[in-house]
């Protein structure tokens, strides 16, 4: 080591032993986002993992022990922080960490290295306290676009995202209910787990972060951290029986988690470009993904192992379908076509539509098996009669890029909960009646 460096590490460690470093506080943090990524359950490189106290402290392929308690100058951590040899060094193929981080580890390392966490079998993702982020303002000083939605198993909450936050609203009014703050700049997939009130929240800082959350509306403001990435996460989804959390990201991967405990299980660089967007099928079994990189894949829920891949739309794929019983996908393109895919067998194409001219097809969804709706940029959607190929019902256009919809089956027909870019949420029956709108920003 350079001795100004060695004496910057002896002054950071004297400073700190003012007050005791805390794991929990100060030293987990740097591990949930310098180290995670490839020291964990699915990818532990050089078999080690660093996702739970109990797992970190015991040695990988080496077999030498990663922490020597009271000698910051033993063990495998220290050598490989700040070895000279960048193949060695840890984090691997990044920068060192920085001074302040590595006088942390090495003060808290000399301390004794003790753990103030109650179970040392917890992801330390869970531990990791939130970043105090920018209050949100009482009103938006405009509408800002609604870029995710969820509907609770009742009916009574529709959550929507906010800047920062997530806005919990009344259908039967269009008030808001609860607004619950200190989640990232953008939210960009919503996904209530059966039900409610846990509410899987995904999103992040367009190229800087992205994080997945599952928050308690229950308990308003109590949350869990489940993952931290390195891009936006883009999109999210659950399956019905409450058990699977699927999220796709700007960093080309899909991830599966065990909920309700939002454990990771699988995580796979699925596409070569954005993951747009994620559908899981009826049953619960199967989630489909469409990507920039014009394909759309279907994975095992439980495994994410791929089930099937299509290709054909010269354009990417920015939206996705099953068919209620869950045999077919229909997968929407950018420029306008919508191809319906056959699950069963051969994953073969069934046939192409273009129900909205040469519009981005936004987002889709089944009204019933024989009917499909489709909702483009320009703010137009419609019902699409797949026997005849025409359009039935026509919605009252949105006066903006459609954003997000839900389909939610009542005791008599069928709910539609639209969402375009100039922040308007809509509830639409399926006869094209419109119930009522409002502007899901606070303030308007
Ligand atoms: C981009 C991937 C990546 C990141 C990030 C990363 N590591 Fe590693 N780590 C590896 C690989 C790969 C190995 C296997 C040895 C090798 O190839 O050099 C390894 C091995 C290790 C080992 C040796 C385990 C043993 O006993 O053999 C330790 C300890 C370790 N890493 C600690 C860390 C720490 C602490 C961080 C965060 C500051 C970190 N790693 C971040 C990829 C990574």
């Amino acid at each position: 080591m350079k001795p100004a460096v060695a004496c910057l590490l002896i002054a950071i460690a004297a400073s700190a032993g003012a007050s005791p470093v805390s794991f929990t506080r100060q030293i987990a943090p740097i591990l949930v986002d310098q180290c995670l990524e490839c020291h964990r359950a699915e990818k532990a490189k050089g078999s080690y993992r660093l996702d739970t106290v109990e797992e970190l402290l015991r040695p990988g392929d080496s077999g030498e022990p990663p922490l020597v308690a009271g000698r910051p100058g033993e063990g495998e951590w220290m050598r490989l922080l700040l070895t000279h040899d960048e193949d060695d060094r840890m984090p691997k193929k990044a920068d060192p960490l920085p001074e302040a981080q590595l006088g942390l580890l090495r003060a808290w390392i000399a301390e004794g290295a003790t753990f103030d966490v109650q179970n040392r079998q917890a992801p330390l993702a869970g531990l990791v306290e939130r970043p105090l982020r920018a209050p949100v303002p009482d009103r938006y000083p405009r509408p800002i676009p609604v870029t995710a939605l969820a509907l609770n198993g009742d009916g009574k909450v529709l959550a929507t995202s906010g800047y920062h936050e997530v806005l919990a609203w009344n259908p039967e009014d269009g008030k808001v209910r609860a607004r619950i703050a200190d989640l990232p700049e953008r939210i960009l997939g919503l996904s209530f787990v059966a039900g409610g009130p846990l509410l899987a929240v995904a999103g992040g800082s367009p190229g800087r972060s992205g994080e997945v959350w599952l928050v308690d509306l229950a308990r308003a403001g109590e949350r869990r951290r489940l993952a931290s990435l390195r891009d936006c996460a883009l999109c999210a989804v659950t399956s019905p029986d409450g058990r699977y959390l699927v999220v796709g990201g700007a960093d080309n991967r899909v991830r599966g988690f065990a909920l309700p405990e939002g454990r990771p299980l699988w995580d796979m660089e699925a596409h070569a470009d954005w993951v747009l967007a994620l559908a899981v099928s009826p049953d619960g079994r199967h989630v489909a993904s469409a990507s920039r990189d014009r394909t759309a894949k279907v994975f095992d829920v439980a495994t994410g192992s791929v089930e099937g891949t299509f290709t054909g739309h010269p354009v990417p794929v920015l939206s996705l379908a099953f068919t209620p019983d869950g045999s077919g996908l229909a997968s929407g393109g950018s420029d306008g076509e919508v191809r319906l895919w056959d699950l069963q067998g051969t994953a073969k194409k069934e046939g192409s539509l273009r129900p909205l001219g040469r519009h981005e097809v936004r987002v889709l969804g089944y009204l019933d098996p024989a009917t499909l709706v489709a909702g483009a940029a320009d703010g137009g959607w419609l019902g699409l009669d797949l026997k005849t190929r025409t359009p039935g019902t026509r919605f009252t256009a949105h006066g903006d890029c459609l954003t997000a919809l839900l389909l939610r089956p009542q005791s008599k027909g069928v709910l539609l909960i639209s969402a375009s870019h100039d922040g308007e949420v809509r509830l639409t029956d399926d006869k094209g009646v419109e119930r009522r709108r409002w502007v899901a920003s606070p303030g308007w």
